[in-house]
């Protein structure tokens, strides 16, 4: 499966919105994405084509040299098939392009898939905000370690 890396554009919206939906019990809305796109200057947001398919997205905020990871999904179809981890290794490169030296982002405890994902990129649980989900605590994950040249000195592990 050859899998591309975009930048989004307004056109991935409604395929971004659906994925969204199928993957969140609080799904963002087309708008919110729309507003990230137009108006956040520090908003850089990705999707992962499979042919002409958007299967997938992610997103970052970068400020100074810290970035934070605003969202991150895969549509069913695609899950499981190194989708995730391309986005991921991208926003990662991206953020380490524009400066950031650490990366964060907030993990349900029972996103197992997700947190498994994060732990091969060298995130680490630093800290726990309580009720960041309206039924759940979020767990804040950092990887201290983006590299000037990109990515993270912590290889990938599998
Ligand atoms: C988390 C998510 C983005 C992973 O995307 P993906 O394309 O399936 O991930 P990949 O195929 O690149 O998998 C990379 C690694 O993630 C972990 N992983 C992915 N799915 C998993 C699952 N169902 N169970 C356990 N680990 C899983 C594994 O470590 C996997 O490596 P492996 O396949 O070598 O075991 C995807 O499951 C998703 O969209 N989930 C719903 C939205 C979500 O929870 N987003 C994160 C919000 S914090």
């Amino acid at each position: 499966m050859t899998i591309s890396i975009e930048p989004m554009t307004l056109e991935d919206l409604e395929a971004v919105a659906r994925i969204e939906k199928e993957a969140f019990e609080q799904p963002w809305s087309v708008q919110s994405f729309r507003t990230e796109l137009i108006r956040n200057k520090m908003a850089h947001y990705l999707v992962a084509r499979v042919g002409d398919k958007v299967a997938g997205y992610g997103g970052i905020w970068v400020i100074f040299n810290e970035a934070h990871l605003t969202t991150l999904a895969v549509g069913r179809p695609y899950r499981r098939c190194g989708v995730g981890t391309a986005l991921l290794k991208a926003l990662m490169k991206k953020a380490a392009e524009l400066g950031a030296r650490r990366i964060s982002l907030e993990v349900r405890p029972s996103n197992h898939a997700a947190r498994s994902l994060y732990e091969k990129f060298g995130f680490t649980i630093q800290g726990v905000r309580k009720r960041y989900y309206f039924n759940e605590d979020g767990l804040v994950m950092f990887n201290n370690n983006l590299d000037i040249d990109g990515e993270t000195n912590d290889e990938p592990v599998s």
